[in-house]
Order: C-alpha cells, then sequence, then structure tokens
C-alpha cells in the first residue's frame, strides 16, 4: 500500500487478519472486539436460544464492509451481509464512481408506520367509515394511551384514514411515529387498544389488527448523479489517459444505454423483478447486517413497485448529456433500538460502524447502496455483462477450495480468468503448478 492509496483502495486485496486490523482503525473499534462479535456469526448459541425457538445452533453468513459510500456529504463504509459473491464489490466500486458526482442525497419522505384494523359484515360501509372518521379525536386519543413510552419519546399515532372495501368490510389505518423503533409491536399494540371501539363505531366484527407490510408512508428517497469520467470504464493502468472528448463521447454511450436498461423495466415487469432484485442485494445486506427484518422490508418493497397495478422499478435512470441521474424511492421500516436482533452483537457492530443516529438515516443508507447494487448491475450490463465480474470473484472461491493459501488465492484466480476455465481440477493444477516453479509466497 503506497501513502499516496489510503486503506480502503486495496481492502479487497488485504488478507483476512490485516483487513480487520484496518477495520479496526477506522472505524476506531477494538480488534479484540471486532473479532469476537463476528468469528462464527457473532452469535452465542445460548443467546440465539432466547431469541427463537427449538434452537439447536446458528447459522452464519458473510459479514463485509462496503467502503467509497458518500450519504448526505457523510463518507462510509457499510456493513453488508450477503451470501453472494460480488455484490458488496459491485456495491463498493458502484459508490466510488457515484462519490465523483459528489454522492447520494437521501431524505426521508415520510416516517410513519401503519396499523390496519379490519371489521366486516358491516351493513352500511359510507356509513360507518363517516362514524368512525367523526371520531377521529377520540381515537387518537386511545391509541395514544396504548403506547405511553412512544408518546413520551416524541412518537405516537398522528393520522386516521378509513376505506370502505366493499363486500360489507372497512378498514381503518392508524398512522403512527415510532421514532427509531421498527415499531411493528408499538402499532399492533395500538391496533388491538383501539379495534373493539372502532367495530363498535362502525357497527361490524372485529376482524385482523396488524400492520401493513406497504408502509407507503414511511418511504425514503435518494438520488445520484454519475458525472462522465465516474461511467467510462477504468483501462488498464499503463494505457494513456483518454481526452476530453473521447470520455464525453464514451460516457453520452453508456448513459443512454443505462437510460435504455432503465426504460425497459420500466415497461416490462419481468425485466423489473430483475431489476429489483439487484436493488434488494444492496438494501437487504444493509438490512440483515443491522439485524432488521428484511422480510418485512421485501414484501414493502415489491408490494410499492406493483403499487400502479403494474409491477414497476423502484430504481429509475436518465442521462442528462453525458452524466446519468439516478432516483430510487421506496418503503424502508427499519429500527435501531428495540426488535429482537438487537442482542446480537454483530447486528449491534454493524449499527456501530454506520454511525446513524436515526432510524430514517439508516434506510437513507440502506436506500443508498440499493441503488449503487442497481448501478452497479447495470452498469456491467450494458458493459462486458454480468458474468465478467462475477466469474473473476467465484474464481478467488475455486481457487481457495482448491487449497490455495494467502496471496496463491490470487495468484490462482487470475490463472483461471486467464484460461476461462473455472473447475476445481483446473485451479489444482495451476496451484501445483504454482507451487513447484516456487512463485508463490
Ligand atoms: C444478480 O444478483 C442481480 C442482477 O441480475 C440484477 C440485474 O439484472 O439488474 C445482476
Amino acid at each position: 500500500m503506497t501513502r499516496q492509496d489510503p486503506p480502503h483502495a486495496t481492502l479487497y486485496k488485504l488478507a483476512l487478519e490485516e483487513r480487520r486490523r484496518v477495520a479496526s482503525e477506522h472505524f476506531a473499534i477494538d480488534l479484540e472486539e471486532l473479532a469476537n462479535c463476528l468469528d462464527c456469526g457473532g452469535l452465542e448459541p445460548a443467546t440465539a436460544d432466547k431469541i427463537v425457538e427449538n434452537v439447536l445452533g446458528t447459522y452464519a453468513l458473510p459479514f463485509g464492509v462496503a467502503p467509497h459510500f458518500v450519504v448526505n456529504g457523510r463518507r462510509l463504509w457499510v456493513p453488508m451481509v450477503v451470501e453472494e459473491p460480488s455484490v458488496i464489490a459491485a456495491a463498493s466500486s458502484a459508490a466510488k464512481r457515484i462519490s465523483l458526482g459528489g454522492g447520494f442525497s437521501a431524505s426521508v419522505v415520510d416516517r410513519l408506520m401503519t396499523v390496519q384494523i379490519e371489521i366486516h359484515a358491516v351493513d352500511d360501509e359510507q356509513r360507518a367509515c363517516k362514524d368512525i372518521l367523526a371520531q377521529s379525536e377520540e381515537l387518537l386519543r386511545m391509541a395514544s394511551e396504548q403506547v405511553p413510552n412512544l408518546v413520551a419519546r416524541g412518537g405516537g399515532p398522528r393520522e386516521l384514514e378509513v376505506r370502505p372495501l366493499g363486500q360489507g368490510f372497512v378498514v381503518v389505518h392508524m398512522h403512527v411515529d415510532c421514532r427509531d423503533a421498527m415499531g411493528a409491536n408499538l402499532v399492533n399494540t395500538i391496533g388491538e387498544g383501539i379495534g373493539p371501539r372502532i367495530a363498535q363505531l362502525g357497527q361490524g366484527t372485529l376482524g385482523l389488527r396488524i400492520l401493513t407490510n406497504l408502509c407507503d408512508r414511511r418511504r425514503v428517497r435518494v438520488e445520484c448523479r454519475v458525472p462522465a469520467e465516474g461511467l467510462v470504464k477504468r483501462r488498464a493502468d499503463d494505457s494513456p489517459p483518454l481526452g476530453a472528448a473521447d470520455l464525453r463521447n464514451q460516457a453520452v454511450v453508456i448513459a443512454e444505454s443505462m437510460e435504455q436498461a432503465s426504460r425497459f423495466a420500466e415497461l416490462d415487469p419481468y425485466r423489473a423483478a430483475t431489476h429489483n432484485k439487484g436493488i434488494m442485494n444492496g438494501i437487504d445486506s444493509v438490512v440483515i447486517a443491522t439485524g432488521n427484518d428484511y422480510r418485512a422490508v421485501e414484501a414493502g418493497a415489491h408490494a410499492y413497485a406493483a403499487r400502479s397495478g403494474n409491477y414497476r422499478p423502484l430504481a429509475i435512470w436518465r442521462r442528462r448529456g453525458e452524466e446519468l441521474h439516478g432516483c430510487i424511492e421506496l418503503p424502508l421500516a427499519l429500527g435501531i433500538v428495540g426488535g429482537t436482533l438487537r442482542v446480537h452483537p454483530a447486528a449491534k457492530l454493524a449499527l456501530r460502524m454506520l454511525g446513524v443516529r436515526s432510524a430514517g438515516e439508516l434506510a437513507q443508507v440502506a436506500a443508498a447502496t440499493g441503488l449503487a447494487s442497481n448501478f452497479a448491475a447495470l452498469l456491467a450490463l450494458v458493459t462486458d455483462g454480468i458474468q465478467k465480474g462475477h466469474m473473476a470473484l467465484h474464481a478467488r472461491g475455486v481457487a481457495t477450495q482448491a487449497g490455495a493459501l494467502g496471496a496463491e488465492v490470487e495468484r490462482v484466480a487470475n490463472e483461471l480468468a486467464r484460461s476461462q476455465r473455472f473447475d476445481l481440477e483446473t485451479a489444482r493444477l495451476a496451484l501445483e503448478r504454482l507451487r513447484s516453479t516456487g512463485a508463490a509466497s
């Protein structure tokens, strides 16, 4: 590592122990503590036994960091937990390109979590809606009484909506500011507390009282602009730098292709599903790393993508001259306090690494990571294709499986990439050759 290279520029080249040391310095977290939190998944079976039922043990996933993120001017290394090779590398490389345009601008659009109270067998739905709405104040007061601690922290119920659904069904939505909690327990408590009064007012049978995962009143929005130099793929270090006109021309072609890729997803739900899967690669990795409920996030994201009746992409890209502009908006119910997984040492570590001060801030980082992942996937798809990068990373896995150690891994992987053969046998032979020439350290 040269003095000009900040440590994160070469993070991926370091051996695990060295990378941990660099991370411990970067985050100012004691190395031993970092190792204790992350060794073997960080969760003691005895702790796991207190989280869910019938526990036999734990199940670990890789925990990595993606440096180069700049969100609202703040530089971040984003912790990500994911089993798919290249997701972390791709997010990090995209964040680096996006940082050339100033990084991600993120905002919380709305911060309310919603509980549904459903009643049925209602004779006159319109009358029921009117009678319930007329008692909004009383219902909001009753709802506040269910969650005194939340109200004391400055949160609480904010708004009530009523909708007739037809066939004698009426549904009430109570929108609640859950502050820094994900809020499932809080809003479910409210729903159960005010349900009987709603059934009485609506003159119907009390049905379900449960949060909706389509929490479209709890959305974040993230935008970015990628300048020409962030779009054009870096060439070999020894090639002469591109002239300004060539850079501009190449950037226009790439930005245009990425806009067309976005438009394809806007027109076709089959593509939109894959486009959104790439986004969720980034979002879920942060959601899992921070101990949040990824099933809730997935349900909300896909329901939101389909809100118009057509399934649509969550992120959209447009060319503006030689630049590319991207934007994502989606519901994200995340918490930084409460929840069973807050006892998970690795989740606590991830939150500490991010240094986020609110649930909204965490949601902004997660959405930025989703936008970065989407950018990386589209850039690869419109240029080299996705397999090249995937195979390069896969090669390191095969090299390790073949028994390569330390610096041998990279060299065997390079050999596989050169021969474009990624099977175990080729890796074993490459390793044997390397060792017999004594070239590996
Ligand atoms: C793979 O995990 C994700 C991609 O398929 C996303 C995309 O096609 O946009 C590469």
